[in-house]
């Protein structure tokens, strides 16, 4: 089984492993390491889909990475995002985007975890990472069992951040940067570089907040945004920066 996964804080990439344990025999691809392949040849007979949710919706990076995907036959299909406490149209969308590659969703979970954007409170930063283990069991066992569901509806046009890559929120390093280049060593769409020991943050962004949440100068903000301008940093407790960085070099 193929487990195709987006992280930028680490909830996504902690439930992948999670199930792959669960699952067993899952081979881990970060979506972020394919952004330079063209035709994405898929050959498994089961395949997942794991990212997290963008304003209601299935970030732009999964969007363009399905959207050159070719699969042989017809594989057994689920989608699993994490998210604070909305969803949205998700499912449908990835429903949408496998039918114009000739395939059916089969199975859509979502798995409430803490928010990396708007901040979940404590209890349920707490509540949700106790949760996590139990309820991607259950995921687990709906997969095993190859379970499947009708995914219909109405599907509205994806949101400007949905549809491409722009930097709404004004991401910025402020004069704390320290030059350490951890944000160029994190961010999945290569959109920051260093300049005089300066990070400067270009237009081609997914608003992830990688860069955001693992500079370690806490030096980057959101200088367009109404909330969580500069909120506390949040990772998933059982994710390491070298674990985030590794997922465009695989
Ligand atoms: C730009 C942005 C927008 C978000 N929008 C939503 C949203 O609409 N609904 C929601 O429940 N969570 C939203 N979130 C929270 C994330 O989906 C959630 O924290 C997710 O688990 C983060 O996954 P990761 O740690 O694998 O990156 C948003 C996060 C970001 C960065
Ligand atoms: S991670 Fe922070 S301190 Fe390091 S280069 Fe980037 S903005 Fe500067
Ligand atoms: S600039 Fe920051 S928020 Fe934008 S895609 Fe790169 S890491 Fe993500």
């Amino acid at each position: 089984m193929e487990l195709y996964y987006f992280s930028a804080t680490g909830n996504t990439l902690s439930t992948a492993r999670m199930l792959a344990d669960e699952l067993g025999g899952c081979k881990l691809i970060p979506i972020a390491s394919l952004s330079k392949t063209g035709t994405i040849h898929v050959t498994d007979d089961a395949v997942g889909f794991l990212y997290p949710i963008y304003y209601g919706d299935m970030p732009y990076i999964i969007r363009s990475t399905v959207s050159r995907m070719e699969f042989d036959g017809e594989p057994y299909i689920f989608g699993v995002c994490t998210y604070r406490g909305y969803m949205g149209p998700s499912g449908l969308r990835l429903h949408d985007l496998l039918s114009k590659r000739g395939q059916k969703l089969s199975l859509y979970q979502g798995l409430s975890m803490p928010g990396n954007s708007r901040e979940s409170t404590a209890e349920h930063v707490r509540e949700s990472l106790a949760a996590q283990p139990g309820n991607v069991k259950a995921i687990a066992d709906r997969i095993r069992r190859r379970e499947s569901e009708e995914y219909t509806g109405e599907l509205p046009e994806p949101s400007p951040v949905g549809n491409g890559a722009v930097n709404f929120r004004g991401m910025t390093a402020d004069e704390t940067c320290i030059g350490c280049g951890t944000c160029v060593s994190v961010c999945p769409m290569d959109n920051i570089r260093l300049v005089n020991s300066h990070a400067e943050i270009g237009p081609n962004c997914l608003t992830c907040l990688a860069c955001f949440h693992w500079c370690p100068a806490e030096a980057i903000y959101m200088s367009q945004s109404d909330v969580g301008q500069r909120r506390p940093k949040y990772h998933h407790p059982n994710v390491t920066l070298a674990d985030i960085i590794a997922e465009k070099q695989q």
